[in-house]
């Protein structure tokens, strides 16, 4: 058995366990895994943890909609900062086939670590890139991804659904998951243009189903970012700004290096 049953056995044995009853002992390894974030439990159940949802929802038809048709474009634009044969990590899952194009993308010398901090979609995406011996999945959570350090992070939608502490700390583990010179790719929302048709309607669905969305209206990605100095940063919107794709990339060698004046430095005997 692996982990991941390990855990959703623990939540549901958490669930099924009135309140003021102690739980029968949890398998060891369920201790080692990552906790569902509270967030993600209590806004984002029904989309990704609920079976029967994750089931239906789990379709390229439904990312496609939810992104107003949007999503090959960006998905396109995401890939395009992307070399074939680097190892790239994508810190959470998404619906649809976008983990097995990605592994297309990087090709049979690439490598793919998918991660996610939910067992059910760690178990869909390991099914969905079956055919691809380049790619893997790992149970883990974004804001402490471990593995690599990586060439390049591919980051689709994750940041507008995470609390704002959240977003601190999974930019900071996302910018120093990346080799010197490698780039964190971060694709998601941004504040619409006042005129776009489509402002008061994603509005709506922001204050009613996605409450940390439009913090990335009031904020650039980089001001979550606690060593943005070290990083260059540039931005593209898309489809009237309601779309963005920020890239930071690594610098080769520290700003406070280049910058410091040369002397040599003696180590202590
Ligand atoms: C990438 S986001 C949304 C992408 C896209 N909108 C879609 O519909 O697929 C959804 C995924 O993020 C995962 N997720 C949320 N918080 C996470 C975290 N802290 N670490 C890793 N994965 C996380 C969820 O479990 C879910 O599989």
């Amino acid at each position: 058995m692996d982990a991941s049953v390990d855990v959703i056995e623990a939540r549901e044995v958490e669930r099924q366990t009135p309140r003021g009853l102690v739980p029968p002992a949890l398998p060891p390894s369920a201790a080692l895994a990552p906790a569902i974030p509270d967030y993600l439990m209590d806004t984002y159940y029904w989309a990704y943890l609920n079976p029967r949802n994750v089931r239906l929802l789990d379709r390229e038809i439904v990312v496609s909609v939810i992104l107003w048709g949007q999503h090959r474009r960006l998905r396109r634009e995401a890939f395009r900062e992307l070399r074939p044969g680097q190892n790239v990590l994508q810190p959470a899952c998404v619906y649809g086939d976008f983990s097995p194009a990605l592994a297309r993308h990087l090709g049979p010398r690439g490598r793919l670590e998918v991660i996610d901090v939910a067992p059910i979609q760690v178990a869909g995406c390991r099914r969905k890139l079956r055919g691809f011996p380049q790619a893997t999945v790992r149970h883990a959570d974004a804001a402490a991804p471990g593995g690599g350090p990586y060439d390049a992070v591919c980051c689709y939608f994750l940041l507008h659904e995470l609390p704002e502490d959240y977003k601190r700390a999974v930019v900071d583990a996302l910018l120093m998951s990346v080799v010197p010179g490698g780039k964190v790719v971060f694709m998601d929302y941004h504040k619409p243009h006042p005129a776009h048709p489509l402002k008061g309607v994603t509005s709506i669905v922001f204050d009613t189903l996605e409450p940390y969305a439009k913090s990335l209206w009031r904020h650039e990605i980089s001001d979550f970012a606690g060593a943005a100095e070290g990083f260059t940063w540039r931005k593209e919107t898309y489809f009237g700004g309601l779309y963005q794709k920020t890239v930071a990339r690594r610098l080769a060698v520290p700003a406070r290096e280049q910058d410091a004046p040369r002397h040599t430095h003696c180590a202590p005997e």
